[in-house]
Parts: C-alpha cells; structure tokens; sequence
C-alpha cells in the first residue's frame, strides 16, 4: 500500500489523458526511450515502448512495420505543421496534423506506423487494412493500444481518419474503447458515471473510477497494481486490479 496525492497540474499527466484542439499538452512527456537500437531517434514513452515491442514480437512483425513518427516536441510539432501547410496547403494538414500543443504525438504516447515498403510518407504512411498491419490492429487493444482517429469519429475529433496512428492509453481501456466502440474522447466522457468510491466499472478483474478536480489536492491510497492518471480535462481516472 501507497499513499500518493494528487494535485492540480497532475490532471495533465498519465496515459490516459486526452490531447485535442479543445485540452492542449499540460504536462512535459516523461520517461522518453528509443523504439530500438535501429530507429534510435524515434522515441516515446517507456510503458508505451515496452507495449508496442511485445505487440510487434506477437505478429512476428521483424521489419515488415517500422515506426515513423514517435515522440515530438513542440518545436518539431510546429516545423511539421509550417511544412505541411506549405507544401500540402491549409485543408489538408487542418485533417492530418493536430495543431502545435494539441498533438498526442507530444505526450510519447503516439506512434505512427508504416508497411515497410519502397517510399514512405512521412505524414500519411500506408498501413493497411489487411495483412500484418490489420493483425497488427486486431490485436493493439490486448496491448493498451488503439487505433486513435477513424472516419465515423472525425466530427468528435477533428483529424480525418490516420490507419496508422496509434495511442497507447493502457489496458484494460484500450481493450473497452474498443469493443464500446469509442474514441478517446467519448471514453473520458463515459467514465464520469463512475464516480470514486461507489461507483466503479467492472471490466474483468479490473474497476475504474473517475475522481473529478474539485480544487483541491486528493490523497489516495493505492495497492501495488492500481494506477492512476491524469485524463487532461477535470480529474483523475483509477484503475484497480484483482478486485
Ligand atoms: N497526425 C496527428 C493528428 C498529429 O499531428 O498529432
Ligand atoms: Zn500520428
């Protein structure tokens, strides 16, 4: 048992919070590591790291997806969407690039991938629906992964549908986002029904509670397995293990 207190500025940090043009970065990433010795520059978050290496051995991925955008900074971000803008035009990066600060890829959280094959682009890489990339898909969700912004949810989002952007949020939320058939945005919104202490979502063995913001710090006691995070917007989101 832990104690851990919970202040204002931590509503910004975890795996679980929601980057969009309407709740911008509010926290630095934490704990940036390489995808591998190969693609060294390519960095995200450790947790993230390690999930997607054990998702990527499962579909005996070898080479056949590699990574091509992880972590960016805000100055990256900002070069990525001047350059776009000026080569691609305002239409098109406004659907495929998230604004400097509204980016996930900003958290290390986010990991765009690529079908290694001939050329790849840098802002919209092929990753089909078929094939390693699609098992790559059906099984992300087992991993704490999703495919973050499809077609029937641009209104919600606001990015046109990315195939190949992927955001680790954790399991078991990955797993219930997606057979809820939720995106991100929806899911934050769903777990305010469950308010902290007496109102948990049971998914397997697992309860989660949505702790709102009120102003003031909130000290929880935790066990070995519980996590907590930030969800970016007015609270906090506990997640228990083997209750
Ligand atoms: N392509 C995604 C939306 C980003 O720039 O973060
Ligand atoms: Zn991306």
């Amino acid at each position: 048992m832990k104690s851990i207190l919970l202040q204002k500025e931590d509503i910004g940090k975890g795996s679980l919070v929601l980057i969009n043009s309407c709740h911008i970065l509010n926290s630095k990433a934490e704990d940036l590591v390489s995808f591998n010795e190969k693609f060294h520059d390519i960095r995200l978050n450790r947790t993230a790291r390690n999930a997607l290496s054990f998702l990527l051995n499962d579909i005996a991925s070898e080479d056949k997806i590699i990574p091509v955008s992880g972590y960016r900074t805000l100055k990256e971000q900002k070069e990525i969407y001047n350059t776009s803008f000026l080569e691609n035009g305002k239409e098109y990066t406004q659907k495929y690039v998230a604004l400097p600060n509204a980016s996930e890829h900003q958290t290390g959280l986010a990991i765009d991938l690529a079908f290694n094959e001939g050329d790849i682009d840098f802002i919209c890489p092929r990753f089909p629906y078929y094939g390693i990339c699609q098992d790559f898909r059906n099984r992300a969700p087992n991993y704490g992964f999703i495919e973050r912004y499809q077609d029937k949810k641009k209104k919600i989002t606001k990015i046109a549908k990315e195939e190949w952007h992927f955001r680790y949020v954790g399991y078991p939320h990955s797993k219930i986002i997606t057979e809820k058939d939720f995106c991100l945005e929806e899911y934050i919104d769903f777990l305010k029904k469950f308010v902290y202490p007496d109102h948990p979502l049971q998914f397997e063995e697992y309860q989660i509670f949505y702790l709102p913001y009120h102003g003031e710090d909130i000290c929880l006691k935790l066990e070995e397995n519980d996590t907590v995070s930030g969800n970016n917007v007015d609270g906090f989101l506990l997640t228990m293990k083997g209750k």
